[in-house]
Parts: C-alpha cells; structure tokens; sequence
C-alpha cells in the first residue's frame, strides 16, 4: 500500500475529458489495492493561456519537479503557431519534455483481438503484433536552432535543423536495448542513413552499443522502407528504436494497426528516479482532437491505458498496471465501443460510459 503524488493536467480539446476517464480508472486502482493517489491538478496549453498567460507556469513546471508522475491529455487547438513561442499551447509541451528530460518516449502497439476488426488491415496481419515503439523525444528537428521562416529580397525561405550528439543517440539506444531484453530481444534501428548525416551518426552509434547487448539482435532499417514493412508484415518488429520526427509519423501508422489513433497510449521517460521508479509524463498519442471535443464521443482507452504504463513506470505497480490493462480487454471484447473503434451499425457508448465499463471492471463489480 503506497502513497503516490501525481500531477494532472487536462489541457485542450478532449484531453480533459480523456483525462477525467483516466482519473476515475486510477482511482479505482487505489480502492481495489489500498493506495493512495494525491492528484495535483494544473492547467496547461490553452487552458493555462486564458487563466495564467503562459501555456505552462513556472509554478506548474516546479509541481512537475516534485510529483512522481504527470498525467497529461492533450494540448492545442487546430491552429500551427510557432511552439517556441509562449502563448502558443504546444511550448508546454515542448518544454515539459526538454526542462524535465523526457528523452525516451515509449508507445506500445498490441493490437486487442476484439478489435481486428476496427483496423483496415486483414485481421491474419494483425494476429499477434506486439511491438514497442521506441521514440527520441528531446533531439532532432523538434529542437534544433535555427528554425524560423525568413523573409528575403525573393520571396521568403523556411530553415529547421536536425542535429544529433552521440550521447543523445547513446542513451536512446541503450534504453530500447534494455527494454528489449524483457521482450523478445530483437532491435529494429530506424533511420535515413542513405540521406541525412544525423542518420550514418546514429546507425554508427546504434552499432557501438549495440556491442555491449549480444543476446539482442539488432537490424537497421530505412524509415520508408520500415513505413512500408509496419504494414505489410507488423508481426516481424520488437523493440523499434528511431529519432524524433521518424518516430512521430511511424507511431501514427502503427496505430492503424489497433484500430484507432484513440488506442495508444505513450509513456515520456528520463533518467531522474523517484522513490517508486522512473518519473514520467504518461499522455495518449492522439492530440486535443477539438472537432470532437465537449460531445462526450472521444475514445478515452488510449487515456486509461496510460494510466497503466504509469503504474507500470513511475510507480512500480505491476499488479496495478496489468489489471488496468486487463479492464480495458475486457470491456472492449464484452463490446463496448467508442464511433472511432465501431464497425458500421454498432452500438456505440460515450466517454463517460467507456470509462464506467472500465472502472466497473477494475473494482470487480
Ligand atoms: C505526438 C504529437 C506531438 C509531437 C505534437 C502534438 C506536437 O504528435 O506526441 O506524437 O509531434 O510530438
Ligand atoms: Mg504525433
């Protein structure tokens, strides 16, 4: 029985009411296993703009500093401002990840067998995917200066920067290394290695760490020929390791595979530890969605399911974790159905009802 301190932050669009789903499934995780969980709650993006003036606080960045873990559902709206800037919702986002150095972010794909349908796939290609996707978060074209659009005497011109240090290249390899040899050890590097020097730098670092792991099986792979393999033969990938924006457009694909971006829930992690274990920031991959948001139609699992890899990381509560997990099997192949994972003419439930069915199941009622 623990006590555990964790930030929450809604942010836009769905994301609080995504969010608010997860919560209750955390809260009854408490319950059924007797822990306490002390939510600090935060504005942040939007949000925090209209109240506070900042997409994100000094205040709320220092509450990130103390709590074990951040819940966090999604910022921004259907604008593209420049994240550099502070008033713009996605610098929250970028500064989370780059002031509490957040450089693995981890997205699971494991397609549930209820739901094979959903996808456009053939269910015979989906039958058993289970991969773990392995994305540099804090590097690459996300933060490399200059990038800026400039105006000239012909027109104006855009420049953005990829740039790689082999340490940063070394620690992302030596977590998907690690985290492979819990799983079926195999490493799939992903790169453009025939292109970009930031790719021959990783594949050469890749190869030197790769050294120190010979019970793991590495292959490098070009990221528009692993674009194209994801979706031909899913079941052939472990642990998929890449740079920033490579691993933001594959995790997008892959959650074709589970049948809705709704689905997939991504863990950020770093090296600070806390008592319990690694201190993370756990959000969904599907954005603030604001076409949907305030219906009630936002698919809350991919929420939940992050409330599971939390338990998982941050807290180290592995029963925890496995009966959210669990839940969400359950009521997903007892049926249950947000639009977005609904074949044509299937009843469908709302957010709140997804999460009722979810928190009925984890208490045992
Ligand atoms: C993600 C998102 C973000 C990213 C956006 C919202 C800036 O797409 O987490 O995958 O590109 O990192
Ligand atoms: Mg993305």
């Amino acid at each position: 029985m623990g006590v555990f301190e964790i930030a929450v932050m809604g942010g836009d669009g769905i994301g609080p009411e995504v969010t608010a789903e997860a919560v209750r499934a955390l809260h009854a995780v408490g319950k059924r296993f007797g822990h306490t969980f002390t939510l600090r709650e935060a504005l942040v993006g939007q949000a925090a703009i209209d109240v506070e003036g900042a997409a994100i606080s000094e205040q709320t960045m220092a509450l990130c500093q103390q709590v074990d873990a951040v819940l966090f559902g999604a910022v921004g709206g259907t604008g593209v401002g420049d994240p550099n800037s502070k008033t713009e919702p996605m610098y929250s986002l970028f500064r989370l990840r780059k002031d509490l150095e957040l450089f693995a972010n981890v997205r699971p794909v494991r397609p549930l067998s209820a739901l094979l349908g959903a996808s456009t796939l053939k269910r015979a290609t989906l039958r058993n995917v289970d991969m773990l996707v392995v994305r540099e978060l804090t590097g690459g074209l996300y933060y490399g200066t200059p990038s800026e659009i400039r105006q000239g005497p012909d027109g104006a011109s855009a420049v953005d920067t990829m740039t790689y240090t082999e340490a940063e290249i070394e620690r992302i390899a030596r977590y998907a290394f690690e985290l492979a040899r819990d799983r079926r050890k195999h490493v799939t590097s992903v790169d453009k290695a025939n292109v970009l020097s930031c790719s021959r730098l990783w594949r050469r670092v890749v190869d030197r760490v790769h050294g120190d792991y010979p019970d793991i099986t590495l292959r490098h792979m070009l990221v528009d020929a692993c674009s194209m393999a994801l979706i031909r033969n899913p079941r052939e990938f472990d642990v998929v390791v890449t740079e920033n924006l490579f691993g933001d457009i594959l995790t997008d694909e892959a959650s074709m595979l589970t049948g809705s971006l709704g689905m997939l829930p991504s863990a950020s992690l770093g090296a600070r530890r806390t008592k319990h274990g690694q201190f993370g920031l756990f959000e969904p991959i599907h954005g603030s969605a604001p076409d949907i948001a305030g219906q009630g139609k936002a698919n809350p699992l991919a929420a939940i399911l992050t409330v599971g890899l939390l338990l998982r990381y941050s807290l180290g509560l592995k029963r925890a974790a496995a009966t959210v997990e669990r839940a969400v099997r359950q009521v997903v192949t007892a049926g249950y159905r947000t639009a977005d994972i609904a074949a044509a003419g299937e009843a469908t439930v709302s957010t709140h009802a997804m999460g009722d069915a979810v928190v009925a199941n984890i208490l045992g009622d």
